[in-house]
């Protein structure tokens, strides 16, 4: 049967449903709602089932409740009904905006839910006063870089990324 995708009925934009459910075509409600730390073990589950995110030191309950706390309100979750379908980590740096982590659960995607979430941080980094966002992306993660260029994402060929640990 057909159903039609979250994103084209116009009262599921993004900008109406930051704080509140909408219902979709399958009568299942959407929610999108601050990532709070009381999430995190659902949040780190989802993240670990998802090809295309690395998950590191940096991803311990302690560390994402002090990113949650450096960036109030930026990061959020997708739930319908009670479950979490995705999740997604925003802040900046006062300088740049970094978005982290995006997932959207398997049999949930292609429906809209990842270009809402990312809505949410880049109105959220916007009214910051935030003016650019970089993500990091696995170079192999094909079905992620579509994602980011049908959103208009631009790919840097003229930056590498250098990291080491500080001990
Ligand atoms: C990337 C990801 C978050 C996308 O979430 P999603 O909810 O499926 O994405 P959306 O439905 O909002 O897609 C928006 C647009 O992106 C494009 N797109 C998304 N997934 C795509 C795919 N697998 N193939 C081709 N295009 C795709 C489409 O243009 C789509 O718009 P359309 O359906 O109107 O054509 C999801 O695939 C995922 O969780 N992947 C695993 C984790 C991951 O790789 N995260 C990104 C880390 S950088």
């Amino acid at each position: 049967m057909f159903q039609r995708k979250i994103n084209e009925n116009p009262e599921n934009r993004p900008h109406h449903v930051q704080t509140e459910a909408v219902k979709t075509p399958k009568r299942m409600k959407l929610k999108i709602s601050e990532l709070t730390i009381e999430s995190y073990e659902r949040v780190f589950d989802l993240w670990n089932r998802c090809d295309g995110i690395g998950l590191g030191d940096s991803d311990t309950k302690e560390n994402i409740a002090l990113f949650l706390k450096r960036n109030p309100g930026m990061s959020c979750i997708a739930k319908m009904g009670d479950t979490l379908v995705g999740a997604v980590l925003a802040g900046h740096d006062g300088r740049r905006g970094y978005i982290y982590h995006l997932a959207v659960s398997a049999n949930h995607r292609q429906q809209g839910i990842g270009r809402m979430l990312v809505a949410h941080c880049i109105g959220r980094l916007k009214t910051a006063g935030i003016s650019k966002c970089h993500i990091f992306m696995f170079t192999d993660n094909a079905a992620g870089k579509k994602f980011w260029d049908a959103a208009g994402w631009s790919c840097r060929n003229d930056i590498g990324m250098l990291s080491r640990f500080i001990d």
